[in-house]
């Protein structure tokens, strides 16, 4: 059967038109299906100029939205899937009209925060369905600074004045390196996480966090969903993690879930070097606004960092052009 007949057997209705999406930073298969009656839906896959890791996570997606119930009551609802030769799709209910941000409020923030710790609360069962993260990317890139010459040039090229940026990465970074490389200790709360929780992965509707884009989900640390999450909220000018995590940490005490002081310290240190090692590089062709995004999220990941540790602050670095 064709694409368009088998979409229309999941929709239950004619398709009158399609209409391309640009949302994230990468260049997913994404499009708005108007149907005969009325509704809208939305398509997401890979298709004729998807890249290879389009195709490695449309799978693992698809899994999750079919398998892991946790995620119902904040996802998109799920109608099905549809593939023929070069296409596969994932259609989803359309959440085009639900609110988006930026603008941040801080009542948005601890909105999105207090939906999070409920998801992972209700996901931790669920934790076994997906693959567990390996900390590769996430776990040395403080150390990879100190060691490669070119990281650290890449990376002192973020700062306004690069001699300064140089003093206060020789003053901190030892301290950096072995709090990194505690972010993926097992003797703290594991579960069900997104790992890619940023604006342009969700939306509000009625006031509710609708979280999409689950390709990148596994069985993590869940200080690491809110702890990467968090300096992206700041950059795009809403509250910090310091005024966020502790709305978090009242919703997952409540339910028995505890955090060691080092899961907090190491997830804010791990998404400071994460961003580091990857603002100041050449841009990415087929990912142009990749970049910007990083670098807004360093600074306001740096200040979390150096703030909770009592290090000293970074000098400021280069605007986003
Ligand atoms: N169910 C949905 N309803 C409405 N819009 C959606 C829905 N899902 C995704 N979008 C929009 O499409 C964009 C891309 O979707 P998604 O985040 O799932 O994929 P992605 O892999 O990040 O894509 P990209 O390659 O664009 O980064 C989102 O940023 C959002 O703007
Ligand atoms: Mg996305």
């Amino acid at each position: 059967m064709d694409l368009r007949r088998q979409i229309e057997e999941k929709a239950g209705s004619p398709v009158r038109r399609a209409v391309r999406v640009f949302g994230g930073y990468g260049p997913s298969a994404t499009f708005r299906l108007f149907l005969e009656d009325g509704r809208t839906i939305f398509a997401k896959g890979a298709g004729k100029g998807s890249n290879t890791e389009n195709w490695r996570v449309l799978p693992i997606e698809e899994a999750v939205y079919r398998n892991i119930s946790a995620i119902a009551p904040i996802a998109p609802r799920y109608y099905g899937s549809v593939s023929v030769e070069g296409w596969h799709l994932l259609l989803l209910e359309d959440v085009s009209g639900a609110k988006k941000v930026p603008p941040w409020t801080e009542e948005l923030a601890l909105q999105a925060v207090r939906d999070i710790a409920a998801f992972h609360v209700r996901a931790v069962s669920e934790a076994g369905n997906v693959d567990k993260m390996t900390g590769k990317g996430v776990i040395d890139n403080w150390l990879s600074i100190k060691n490669n010459s070119d990281e650290r040039n890449y990376f002192l090229c973020l700062f306004q004045n690069r001699s300064e940026g140089e003093a206060w990465l020789d003053a901190v970074i030892d301290s950096l390196i072995p709090m990194e490389a505690e972010l993926m200790r097992p003797d703290q709360p594991w579960g069900f996480i997104h790992t890619d929780i940023r604006s342009d992965n969700l939306r509000f509707r009625d006031g509710n966090l609708v979280l999409f884009d689950w390709a990148l989900a596994l069985n993590g640390p869940l200080l690491f969903d809110a702890g990467f999450f968090f300096p992206s909220i700041e950059g795009e000018g809403g509250p910090t993690a310091e005024f966020l995590l502790p709305e978090y940490k009242k919703v997952m005490t409540a339910h028995g879930i505890q955090f060691p002081a080092f899961a907090e310290y190491s997830v804010a240190v791990a998404t400071a070097g994460f961003f580091a090692t990857r603002a100041g590089k050449p841009p990415i062709p087929m990912l142009p606004r990749l970049r910007s995004i990083q670098r807004l999220q360093l600074g306001p990941a740096l200040r979390w960092s150096c703030n909770i540790l009592g290090l000293p602050q970074p000098p400021e670095l280069r605007k986003n052009e």
